[in-house]
């Protein structure tokens, strides 16, 4: 018999399965990324009275753990890129996420790749995105921030806010560190934790600062400007890797962001692989870009499972949570926190509220 929790999560998701997600899919002759900019900045401008019935209608039972020295109300948060200008972030606790990860952004301003660069595999419960870091910049980003009160520390969003940060596209590898460096700078007074983004499949070079040597120059430099910005408290930094990278490699990051002070691994960002796509998706599959959601879910567990057991670091397990299931193996498998991108997409708050209603936290987990 399920219980009340199981049945009222079944009923929202009945609902936007329904009702919601068939209206949205087709909204602007369904091109992906429109509807996504439309959704998003139509939350961005919804009255407080409305979030207030939101939040009291799903976005309840949120199960607070603290990590990194951040007290997070909630363990699901959103994951980078679906925020990535800050657009809607007054909205995400309202649907009962625990924190956002906003961005990423870069320290200029850029375009991304030309469009089309998202692409929703309905079947596979899939996307392919290349979108190549689009966004306003890490000094719009801190503009808006302080526009809306948000401070480090001091909740004015209902959850701590994460903020991505990544390489501008024009800036060369070989001066990826200041280019970092100055986005830590702009947004240390705002974020609750900083996020370095070396796992994008869609700039060029990138993830090639997830070797050894490469990662130990850039978090070593990033985690010695946190301290002096703010010697007494300086701001957590987490790192985000790919899925794609051997166990030793894995291996070689995790010693280097151990031996750099990091304060946290998120794993993993999307897959150039393409696995796992559904026959009437195949012709989507030769689209470059990085592959989310459900053909990602194993190899993202299997990920975790192995980094919480080879590392002390707190773990944030993403890629491929398309049910409370997937988050609860997340969190048995040692995730302390979890976050959504494709899930969301596809299951809606329903997705929300049922890992916070009924997923509890792991056993193997530190
Ligand atoms: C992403 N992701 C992402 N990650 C990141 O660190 N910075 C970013 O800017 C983006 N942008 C982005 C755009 C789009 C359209 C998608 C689908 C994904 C990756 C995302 O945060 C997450 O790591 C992966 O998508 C895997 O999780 P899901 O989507 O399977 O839940």
């Amino acid at each position: 018999m399920p219980s009340a929790d199981e049945l009222y999560v079944r009923a929202v998701r009945y609902g936007y399965h329904g009702v919601i997600r068939p209206v949205l899919f087709r909204m602007h002759g369904g091109d992906p990324e429109k509807i996504h900019g439309q959704l998003v900045s139509t939350m961005g401008h919804l009255p407080e009275s409305l979030l207030g019935v939101v939040e009291r209608l799903i976005g309840q039972d949120r199960d607070p753990v603290d990590i990194a020295g951040i007290h997070f109300p909630g363990r699901v948060g959103v994951a980078a890129g679906l925020d990535k200008d800050a657009v809607a972030a007054c909205v995400w606790a309202s649907l009962g996420f625990g924190f956002a990860e906003l961005g990423t952004v870069t320290r200029h301003a850029q375009p991304g790749n030309p469009r089309p660069r998202l692409f929703r595999l309905v079947k596979s419960e899939a996307i392919i995105n290349r979108m190549g870091f689009n966004n306003n910049g890490a000094e719009a980003m801190a503009v808006k921030l302080d526009d809306a009160g948000v401070r480090r520390g001091n909740n004015r969003l209902g959850a701590p806010v994460g903020v991505s940060v990544g390489k501008t596209k024009k800036t060369p590898l070989g001066e990826a560190v200041p280019d970092y460096l100055f986005s830590l700078e702009t947004l240390a007074p705002y974020a609750d934790y900083i996020a370095i983004n070396v796992s994008s499949p869609n700039t060029p070079g990138l993830r090639s600062l997830q070797s050894q040597r490469g990662i130990e120059e850039l978090t070593g430099a990033l985690v010695s400007r946190a301290r002096e910005l703010d010697p007494g408290d300086p701001v957590p930094i987490f790192v985000k890797m790919a899925p794609d990278l051997s166990a030793g490699q894995v291996d070689d990051m995790l010693m280097a962001c151990e031996s750099t002070g990091i304060s946290g691994i998120i794993a993993t960002n999307t897959t150039v692989e393409r696995g796992g796509i559904a026959p009437a998706d195949r012709h989507l599959a030769s689209q470059a870009g990085g592959l989310s959601g459900r053909p990602l879910t194993r190899t993202a567990l299997e990920r975790v499972r192995w980094i919480t057991r080879h590392t002390g670091l707190p773990v944030v397990g993403v890629g491929g949570i398309m049910t409370p299931a997937d988050a609860q193996a997340m969190f048995d498998a040692g995730a302390r926190l979890v976050q959504l991108y494709t899930g969301f997409v596809f299951e809606g708050p329903a997705l929300v509220m049922g890992i916070n209603k009924l997923c509890r936290p792991g056993s193997g987990g530190r």
